[in-house]
Order: structure tokens, then C-alpha cells, then sequence
């Protein structure tokens, strides 16, 4: 176990993305400091106390990306800062408020501690709502900047839309999007989506963190693939779904393409977890928390 003796910290350990981080960083042996929004949530904290490992090397901390200071007690001491908090909301009635201040405010107030030797920050791809991808690039620009003035040795996980199995109790957003698909909710996007799991997304982090020549900025993404693609492939596996035969818009089942390179990460050591095992997990995910029936 490469972590051993280290500590290193998760901040919004309770979402999607970082409480996988956590579970793959305790399997490793690290020490990890977490932070949570609301340390009296019972569903924001109890599956995390479930992990292997946690009852010796898990510590929950209560911490508000807009409370500056909020972060100091678990960043201090830490290795690296694996920084995850940040409101992934497409509806809101106030962007300043709801997304942007604490996406960028907030990633601010988590690097503020020089104690922090390095610093991964979980940042996005462009997707459909401005606002949201407007609070993703300006909370990394701003990240880049401090860190370069602070000397601190950064590195940006850039994933695509995240769906896979869940640890914590709710679904989240991106994974929705398949709901969305399975339940035959409109609108199911019609665009060319860059998927990958949640696992590969948490590894890849934990990776970078460890290769001491992992630099800069990765895309994290499996492969893209439109609705056409996604229903031909649960067809196969869950053949009683009843899915749509036409994208939400009304035109048909058109399949169109771009790419988006993995090499970079590819060369840490990644190995993707195909599409098809990810559609299955997540479906499976699903069942268990009874959000569809097959
Ligand atoms: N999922 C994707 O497809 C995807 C793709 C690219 C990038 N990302 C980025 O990856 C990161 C994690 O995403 P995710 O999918 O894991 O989302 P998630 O499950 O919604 O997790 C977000 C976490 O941020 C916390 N948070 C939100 N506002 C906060 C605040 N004001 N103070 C403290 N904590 C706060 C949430 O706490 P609560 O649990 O208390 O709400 C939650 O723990 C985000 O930065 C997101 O933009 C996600």
C-alpha cells in the first residue's frame, strides 16, 4: 500500500466523485481528513464511517467553501488536497451566489493554507449550462493563479460527465442524465456526451497525486457517445427496459462523433472501465435505490 503513513485530505468527501476518492485512498493506506457540509447529516457521513479502514484512518470535519478559514483545521498537516467541494447545480436562481462565489471563492479558501504541498482540483468539461461551466473555468483559473504565486505544485482532473455506481444514499446530477434515458424522462440530450466511471475518475486523481512527474492538466474521459450509442448497449443488457426511439427534440436516433483524447492519462497507468461496464454498474446503482424497476 502506497499510502502508508501519509495524510492527505478530500475535501466534499460526501459527493459523488470524492467519496470514491476516499474509499480508494483508504484502501491504499492513507490517512485521510474529509471535509463535509453538514457533519450532523447522517447521510452524509455514515456511509463514508462504513469504509474499510475509516474507523482508524477516516476524520470528518465540517467545512463551508464560503466561510473563509472554514478549511484551515483539515487542510493543515496534509500531504495533498484532493479538492472536490464545489456546487454542481444547473438550476439556480442566483449564479453569483449559488455557483460562482463558492466555486471560486471556495477553491480560494481551500488553498489559502500553506501547508498545502499540492493540490488536485477536480475541474469540468464544458457542458450545456453556461453558468455551471462558467463557475468550473473561472475556479480553475483562479486555482492556477494562486497556486503559481504560492508555489504550490497543482494538477487539474478534468473528467467528462461521471456515472457509474453510487456510494453514497442519492443519486447525483450526471448520473441523472441516464436516469433520464431509463425512466423516458424529456429531455434526454441529444448531444455527443464524453463519458467515464466515477472509479476511474477517483484513481486517476489519486495516480496524479503519486507520480511524482504527473504535471498540468488530464481530460479523464473513457469515450463519447450519443443517446443512439447508450440505448443500443442497455438494450443488449437490459432488454425489458423500455427505452426511447427518438432523441428529445423529435429527430431521429442520429449517431455524430468527436473525440476527446485520454492519451495523457492513459500515460500514468490508466485503464478505462469500458462504457459498457459503467452503463451496467450505474443501472445497477439505480435498482438498488429503487429508482427503476426491470
Ligand atoms: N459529476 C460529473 O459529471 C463531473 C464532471 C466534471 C467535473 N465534476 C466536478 O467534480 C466535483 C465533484 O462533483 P460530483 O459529481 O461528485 O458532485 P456532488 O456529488 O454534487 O459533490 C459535490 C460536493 O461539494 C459539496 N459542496 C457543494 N457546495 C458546498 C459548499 N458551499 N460548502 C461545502 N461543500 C459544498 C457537496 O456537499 P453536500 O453533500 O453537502 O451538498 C458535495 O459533497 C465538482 O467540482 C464538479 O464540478 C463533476
Amino acid at each position: 500500500m502506497s499510502g502508508e503513513g501519509k495524510v492527505v485530505c478530500v475535501t466534499g468527501a460526501s459527493g459523488y466523485i470524492a467519496s470514491w476518492l476516499v474509499k480508494l485512498l483508504l484502501e491504499r493506506g492513507y490517512t485521510v481528513k474529509a471535509s463535509i457540509r453538514d457533519l450532523n447529516d447522517p447521510r452524509k457521513t455514515e456511509f463514508l464511517e462504513a469504509l474499510d479502514g475509516a474507523k482508524e484512518r477516516l476524520h470528518l470535519f465540517q467545512a463551508n467553501l464560503l466561510e473563509e478559514g472554514s478549511f484551515d483545521a483539515v487542510v493543515d498537516g496534509c500531504e495533498g488536497v484532493f479538492h472536490a467541494a464545489s456546487p454542481v447545480q444547473l438550476s439556480v436562481s442566483n449564479p453569483q451566489a449559488q455557483l460562482l462565489d463558492p466555486a471560486v471563492k471556495g477553491t480560494l479558501n481551500v488553498l489559502q493554507n500553506q501547508n498545502a504541498n499540492s493540490v488536485q482540483q477536480i475541474d469540468s468539461r464544458p457542458k450545456e449550462c453556461l453558468r455551471y461551466q462558467l463557475s468550473k473555468i473561472l475556479a480553475e483559473n483562479a486555482a492556477w493563479d494562486f497556486s503559481k504565486d504560492h508555489g504550490i505544485d497543482m494538477i487539474a482532473i478534468n473528467p467528462g460527465m461521471v456515472f457509474g455506481p453510487f456510494l453514497q444514499p442519492s443519486a447525483t446530477l450526471s448520473a441523472e442524465v441516464i436516469l433520464s434515458l431509463v425512466n423516458g424522462i424529456d429531455p434526454f440530450p441529444t448531444m455527443v456526451i464524453p463519458w467515464v466511471d466515477v472509479r476511474d475518475v477517483a484513481y486517476s486523481h489519486i495516480v496524479a497525486f503519486e507520480i511524482a512527474s504527473a504535471s498540468g492538466r488530464y481530460c479523464v474521459v473513457e469515450r463519447t457517445a450519443g443517446c443512439c450509442e447508450l440505448i443500443k448497449i442497455l438494450t443488449e443488457l437490459f432488454p425489458n427496459l423500455q427505452l426511447p426511439d427518438k432523441c428529445s427534440n423529435g429527430s431521429p436516433l442520429i449517431q455524430l462523433k468527436y473525440d476527446v483524447s485520454n492519451e495523457k492519462v492513459k500515460g500514468l497507468g490508466i485503464e478505462f472501465m469500458p462504457l459498457e461496464v459503467s452503463l451496467k454498474d450505474t443501472i445497477e446503482s439505480f435498482k438498488e435505490m429503487k429508482l427503476v424497476s426491470l
